[in-house]
């Protein structure tokens, strides 16, 4: 049997960890391949400074930027057989800089010898499915050698992300903004909007987060205009949150609400697509940034055609340790060791999640959902368990946090549900710090004295 994966970001790195898992307890695993469009692992947190297109003229994939700090605590997102206290050796904070996480997720995959099974800088270009063998034939582009051939595998795996490709709704006058446009995909840090008026468009966590990062480093403004709510946090002196742009006029945006204001910069935080190129259109998944997509059992296997799999498609709160848990069932339903059921009974399965998740109602209800819908996945496999009901209270904690205030929840520590380890504040406030270098984060205040006192 041979299994191919696209996409060698978190969810992708999860699938050959969880065959590697099987392999270590002695199973013979299949043949594996993993196709990777950057030169590197890591998807989103493989920082690329690039925007629009990479060296080989392929779309960049990065949405990241410099100062990204995690949303949220460490502690609900970790790997349950790779704990950070082994990853560190030491306790750290709870909300870590991208590099940092970006350490933990390459730790647990370097140990084993995963990289053989990637293929870097190679684009899955086009899938087909043959009835008759019941094959997938990938064609896959290696931009490094200008090498285009194909694979024929038993099972696809749909590694590719879908925070990649930006929505860009078009707005009324936005074709005559004096100013600059962009979207929040292109968004590489803040300093190009140091003293100046910036206008977001979005009311969700980019909104959110390049919004404080922005105030943070010195933007003299930040308006965040909704469409259907506002986020409505007790926002610093400095921010503030509009209604719907109608139109722009120059270098007006005029809101909903009659009132208007002058930018020099839009960035749009309106969210991304589920795009999948190089799927025949019946296989794509084809909804919005959801927490239950449509079509997938047990949100991993495409009902229409159960060799397809998808993994980390869905909205998230639960990061890494949901990837898991969906690679670890993707794997046995893989292997065989879990037998899907007919069509039907997979149907109402879907139904299922698809009527619980039309009925949530608040954030604390989507963190249940989620939490629900992995425990499912856990109890399946042999993914070590963890206690995800106590993750689910700290996501709820978080949410309160970030009402108490949107500013500082990033300075509070959490305990670790897998090791009890509580987490050691960080040597400097948040927003205070201005330095999101693994070197720095990891350094001690007395190393830092010591730095400064050598410096002056
Ligand atoms: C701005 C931003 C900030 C975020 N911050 C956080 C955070 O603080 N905490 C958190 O837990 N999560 C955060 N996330 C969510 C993040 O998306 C997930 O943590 C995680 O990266 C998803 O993993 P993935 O493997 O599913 O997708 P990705 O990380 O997107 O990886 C997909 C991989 O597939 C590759 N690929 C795509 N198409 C092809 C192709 N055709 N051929 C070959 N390879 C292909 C890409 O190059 C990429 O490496 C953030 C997301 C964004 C956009
Ligand atoms: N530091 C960090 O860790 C960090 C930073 C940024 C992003 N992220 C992650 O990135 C992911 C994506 O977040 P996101 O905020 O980019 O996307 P998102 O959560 O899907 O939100 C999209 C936003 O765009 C708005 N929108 C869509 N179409 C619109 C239109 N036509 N007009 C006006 N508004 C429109 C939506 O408004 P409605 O509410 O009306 O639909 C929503 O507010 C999340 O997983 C998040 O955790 C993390």
């Amino acid at each position: 049997m041979r299994i191919g994966i696209i996409g060698a970001g978190p969810s992708g790195l999860a699938q050959l960890r969880a065959f590697e898992s099987a392999q270590r307890a002695g199973v013979n695993i299949p043949e594996i391949v993993c196709f990777e469009k950057q030169s590197n692992w890591g998807g989103m947190w493989n920082y690329t400074w690039r925007t629009g297109l990479d060296e080989f003229g392929e779309p960049v994939h990065g949405s990241m930027y410099r100062y990204l700090w995690s949303n949220g605590p460490k502690e609900c997102l970790e790997f349950s057989d790779y704990t950070f206290d082994e990853h560190f050796g030491r306790p750290i904070s709870s909300y870590p800089p991208r590099e940092v996480l970006f350490d933990y997720i390459q730790g647990r995959i370097e140990k084993s010898n995963a990289r053989d099974y990637i293929r870097f800088n190679t684009a899955a270009r086009w899938v087909s499915f043959d009835e008759d063998t019941q094959q997938f034939t990938v064609v896959l582009d290696d931009r490094a050698n200008d090498r285009t051939y194909t694979e024929v595998f038993d099972y696809l795996v749909v590694a590719s992300g879908h925070f990649s490709v930006p929505n860009m709704p078009h707005f009324k006058g936005i074709e005559t903004f004096t100013g600059t446009v962009k979207h929040a995909h292109d968004f590489r840090g803040a300093e190009p909007y140091e003293g100046r008026d910036l206008l977001l468009i979005g009311s969700s966590y980019s909104a959110e987060d390049i919004g404080v990062q922005c105030h943070k480093h010195g933007t003299k403004s930040v308006t965040m205009s909704y469409r259907s709510a506002p986020m409505g946090f007790d926002w610093p002196e400095g921010m503030e949150e509009k209604p719907l742009v109608t139109p722009f006029e120059g270098d007006k945006a005029f809101f909903s609400d009659g009132t208007s204001k002058r930018f020099d910069d839009v960035i749009l935080c309106t969210g991304y697509q589920h795009n999948f190129p190089f799927l025949p259109s019946e296989y794509r998944l084809d909804n919005n940034n959801c927490l239950y997509p449509d079509r997938l059992y047990k949100g991993v296997v495409f009902n229409e055609q159960p060799r397809l799999i998808y993994l980390g498609m869905q909205d998230q709160y639960f990061t890494f340790n949901m990837f898991d848990a969906q690679a670890w069932f993707a794997r046995d339903v893989m292997m065989g060791t879990i037998e899907l059921p007919e069509k039907a009974e997979r149907d109402k399965d879907i139904a299922k999640w698809l009527a619980k998740q039309d009925a949530i109602a608040t954030p604390d209800d989507d963190v249940d959902f989620q939490t629900e819908y992995i425990r499912e996945l856990v109890d399946r496999t042999d993914y070590p368990d963890f206690d995800l009901e106590k993750v689910a209270e700290l996501f709820k904690e978080w949410l309160r946090d970030k009402e108490e205030d949107i500013l500082r929840y990033r300075d509070k520590n959490f305990t670790s549900v897998i090791t009890g380890t509580k987490a050691e504040p960080h040597h400097t406030k948040w927003l205070d710090e201005l330095d999101d270098s693994m070197e720095r984060y990891l350094a001690t205040a007395d190393e830092l004295a010591a730095k400064k006192k050598k410096a002056s």
